[in-house]
Formats: structure tokens, sequence, C-alpha cells
């Protein structure tokens, strides 16, 4: 198979949703279907269950549960699926921005009793600022939902898209009885009960068959209806739309018994797009461009304490990635090669000879790696878009133990390359400061520094409100800024002006006031 073949069978995703909508559940069963499990339950929720926030172990086994389905890849119907995991707590967040920078495609789980959630919103945003295509399937239908007119009203209100059902669902709840396929113009029946195997039974008939009352009573006049009002309120279906980003596809079903699951699965294989054109510093990279080109998009320490490597996770963008032939790593200059770069075959890590763009390969990091890295085979070339947010919690850090300080900035430098928070330097007393998107990344850092680097570290409060990058053209301005809000700047690890607001009120005065300064919310690695 040649590499444009080869980048035309791949399929490189992420589910998201609001915890609990159903997304290992539908991972699950995905994986099912292209034999990669064998059994549902294998695929272990990587949420940390609510009540365990401030059990250490819990939150180490459940991210040595997250490592082992960072990324899925299966076989389906001669499609090369990538699925990647991302974390199913708020905390956890950024990674969750930072994996949809390495996918070509999104499916949002959504619960059709409860809607759009704050987690989607949030998830959505990120989609729509890197036009990822996204397609939408509505879970649960085997409890009581919500009319599925209203819910599309209020998926395009909230998620601010077009949308169009490609599948449409007869009842919900207790008179549950299917789903028409619109896509496909066939009515699968929901009748099975069977919740664990992948090839439960559904019945194909079409919507002029005059046996199809039988089937549905009493809703067929009613799915009529619907289906004409569909199609009546609801522009065809355009796959451009939805490659471009504008027209998200919506699905009905349920997850967890395997309803919906196939045609969703068949339909994704069609329509979603293979991996798309990259961009970088210097140019945007093809896909097809036959020398390799992959960015770093996270790094995971490994959980054994007898292996304390780590495993960067790099995304092809283009040409052939080969096992032991030399790469450029463009930060550091140095040419490397991966004498084991893993593959994630059925929740095993495997040893890949080679991989193509779309493909996530796991690499072996002694500390080298940063989320970003960029390489190549020779051109000096940097990925951009891989962003990081202003953090909104903030804690300084202190050695609590004199005898480990080396051990003790290993440790944070480490941890900061890996992504798990940001640190900065006050300009106002030169204190280190900690600042992150969710609480209990102070609570694994001080665990991980311990376990993992031998060192101690103190907290101490610092109630903030936001931290933002600041630009301004007019150096004077800019100047001036940082010397009136001394106390409240502070410089970030590549050495960049960050300003500190303790308030809102604090912030928006200062934006206020200083119209020349740009106050960024989010930056890029
Ligand atoms: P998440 O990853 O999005 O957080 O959600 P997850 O798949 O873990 O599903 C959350 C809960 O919703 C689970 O129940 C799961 O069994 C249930 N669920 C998923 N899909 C469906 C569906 O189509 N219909 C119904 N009725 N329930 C569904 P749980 O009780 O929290 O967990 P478990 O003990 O069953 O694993």
């Amino acid at each position: 198979m040649d590499l444009k073949q080869e980048i035309n069978r791949r399929r490189t995703f992420a589910i998201i949703s609001h915890p609990d909508a159903g997304k290992t559940t539908l991972t699950e069963k995905l994986l099912l279907f292209g034999g990669a499990i064998h059994v549902a339950g294998a695929v272990k929720s990587n949420k940390i269950k609510k009540g365990a926030t401030s059990d250490f172990m819990e939150i180490e086994r459940q991210r040595g549960i997250s490592v082992a389905t960072s990324v899925m890849e299966f076989e389906y119907k001669d499609t090369k699926i990538n699925i990647l995991d991302t974390p199913g707590h708020d905390d956890f967040a950024e990674d969750t921005y930072r994996t949809l920078t390495a996918v070509d495609s999104v499916i949002i789980v959504v619960d059709g009793a409860k809607g759009v959630e704050t987690q989607t919103r949030k998830l959505m945003e990120v989609c729509r600022m890197r036009q990822t295509p996204v397609m939408i399937f509505i879970n649960k239908l085997d409890r009581p939902c919500r009319d599925p007119f209203d819910l599309m009203d209020e998926l395009e209100e909230e998620l601010k898209i077009k949308v169009r059902p490609l599948a449409f669902p007869i009842s919900t709840g207790p008179t549950f009885k299917g789903v028409y396929n619109i896509y496909e113009q066939k009515l699968s029946l929901f009748m099975s009960e069977d919740k664990q195997r992948a090839d439960g039974e559904v019945i194909d008939i079409t919507l002029d068959n005059p046996d199809l009352e039988k089937y549905i009573a009493p809703f067929h006049n009613r799915l009529i209806e619907d289906i004409d009002l569909v199609d009546g309120v609801y522009p065809e279906f355009e796959i451009e739309e939805y490659r471009a980003a504008r027209l998200a596809p919506v699905f009905f079903g349920s997850a967890l018994n395997n309803f919906g699951v196939k045609e969703l699965l068949d339909c994704f294989i069609r329509i979603a797009p293979s991996p798309r054109a990259t961009t970088t510093e210097q140019r945007t990279i093809q896909p097809d461009e036959p020398k390799m080109t992959g960015f770093v998009f996270k790094i995971h320490a490994n959980m054994d304490p007898n292996h304390r490597d780590r495993l960067a996770f790099l995304k092809i963008c283009s040409g052939r990635f080969e096992r032991n032939k030399p790469y450029l790593h463009v930060r550091s200059g140095k040419n490397m090669k991966f004498s084991s770069p893993n593959a994630f075959l059925a929740e095993k890590k495997s040893v890949v000879d080679e991989a193509f763009p779309g493909d996530i390969v796991g690499l072996h990091d002694t500390g080298t790696f940063k989320i970003g890295d960029t390489f190549t085979e020779g051109e000096q070339l940097k990925f951009t878009g891989i962003p990081t947010f202003a953090p909104e919690l903030f804690r300084y850090i202190e050695n609590a133990d004199p005898m480990k300080f080396k051990q003790l900035s290993k440790g944070i430098d480490q941890l900061m390359d890996e992504g798990v928070a940001q640190l900065f330097t006050s300009r106002g007393n030169g204190r280190k400061i900690i600042g992150t998107v969710g609480a209990l990344q102070f609570d694994v850092i001080q665990y991980r520094l311990e376990h993992e680097y031998g060192a101690k570290c103190r907290y101490e409060s610092l109630p903030m409100y936001k931290a933002c990058w600041i630009e301004c053209d007019d150096k004077t301005v800019y100047n001036d800024f940082i010397k009136r809000k001394w106390q409240n700047m502070a410089i970030d690890k590549h050495g960049r002006d960050v300003f500190m607001a303790e308030t809102q009120y604090a912030l928006n005065m200062a934006i206020e006031k200083f119209p020349e300064i740009n106050f960024k919310f989010s930056s890029e690695f």
C-alpha cells in the first residue's frame, strides 16, 4: 500500500463528553466492533471517581489506567482507526485540549435526558477554534429523553454549530422502538437486550415497507411526520460542510445497549476526514509529503517505579515513520533514533516498525522531551496551535527538604514539561508559583515529587483570580505597565511576561485602563 492509500484509510479522532454521558461505554462498543476487545468491561473509565479526589493512590491508579487507554487503535472494514482518549475529570481539561490538537475529528456524546452540559460546551469551543469536524451521538435513548427537536435546537444554540440529524429516534425510554437511519434509509429496531455482545441483532426495514406499522405501532405516523419535518427544516447533508466544521451530523442510540453504534461507526468511516494538513510556524505540512514530520502532544510518566522513563506521544503528520531511522529533534538540534517505538493495539503496547500520518507513536523518554517538540528529517519546523490556558488556581511552592533541592527542581521542571501545571516566578518577591486549571494537580504534583523524585514540597496559598500573558507593540506603554504592576507581574517558564490579577474586577480595570495592552488567556507552547 502506498503512502496516499495508508493516509486515506486512517481516521484519528477523540470521543468527548460531559462526565457520565457515556463516553467510556461508547468507546468500549466501538472497540468491540473493531475486535480490539472481546468482552464489555475491558475498558475502564479513566474518570476519577467522585469522593476519591483526595486519595492519591486512587489518582495514580486512575492515571495508570488512562496510560493504557490513551490511544486505542484497531482495524474496521479496511479502515485504521485511532481513538485518542481524553481524561474524564475537569481538572485535567488541559490534557484534553492538547489531545484535541492531535485529532482530525471528534465525536461528541450527549446524554439525551440532560442535553448539552458545561464540559460539552467548553470542549466544543476548542473544536471550533481549531475547526475540527464534529459528529454528535445522543445517548441513553433507552431512558426517557427530551424531545429530539428540542435537543437539536439546544445543540445548535449552545454549541454554535448547524446540525443535521442523519438518524431519528422512535420514541424513547420504556417505549423506545428504534432509530430510523436517514442516511441509509433503513430502520433499525430496538429488540436486543444484549448489553455485552458486539453483534446484537437489529432488523433493517425501509420506511415504505407495509410491515413497518406492525413493528413500530403506535409511532408509525409520528415517524413519517418527524422525518418529513427533519427534511423540511434541516438542510440536505453535505459532507463538505461537515468536514469544514460548519455542520454536525447527529445520531441517536444507546451505547449501553449497543444500539445505533454500528450505524454511527459505519457512517463515521465513510464521512470522517482522513489526516489533514497541519500548520507549522514555517509552512503548512501536507500528510502525503514523503518526509516524516510529527509533534509531541502528550507526555506521560511511567507508573511503574522500576522504570522511571516517560512515554511521549508523537502524532505523525506526514511521511512514513520508521523504527531505528534517525530523526531531527528540532528544539535540541540532535538526531535521535528509536529502537522500540510503541503502537497501542488492543490495550497492549507493542513495538512498531513503521507508522503513517494520523498514527500515534509512543516514544520512550528519559526527560528530554517537551510538549510541542517537533521531529523531522532535517527541516527546521515548529508545529503551532498546541495551547496552554490561563491558570486560575495558584500556590507558592517551597522546598520542604533542604537536602533535596536538586531533585525538587528537576522534578518540577519535568512535571511542567509534561504539562501538569505551569511554573511562574514572581517579579515582586522572586518566589516560585505553581498555576493550574484544577485543584487536583497540586496533590498530584506533591505526590509525584515525593514518589518519583524523592523531593518534598510545601505550598502556601496565593489567592489570585487569573494569570494572563500580555503583549503590546508600544514598548513604552508595555514597560510602563510592567513597572506599575510590578507586584503582580511574573515570568513564565519561557521568559514571557504574565500579569496576575487578584480579582476579576482588578483584571477588568487593567484591561480598561490599558487599552493598548493585549491580555491573552491562552498561549502556545
Ligand atoms: P463517561 O465515560 O462519559 O463518564 O460515561 P460512562 O460511559 O462511564 O457512562 C456513565 C453511566 O451511564 C454508566 O453507568 C453507564 O453504564 C451509563 N450508560 C452509558 N450509556 C448508556 C445508555 O445508553 N443507556 C443507559 N441507560 N445508561 C448508559 P454507571 O452506573 O455510572 O456505571 P456502571 O456502574 O454501569 O459502569
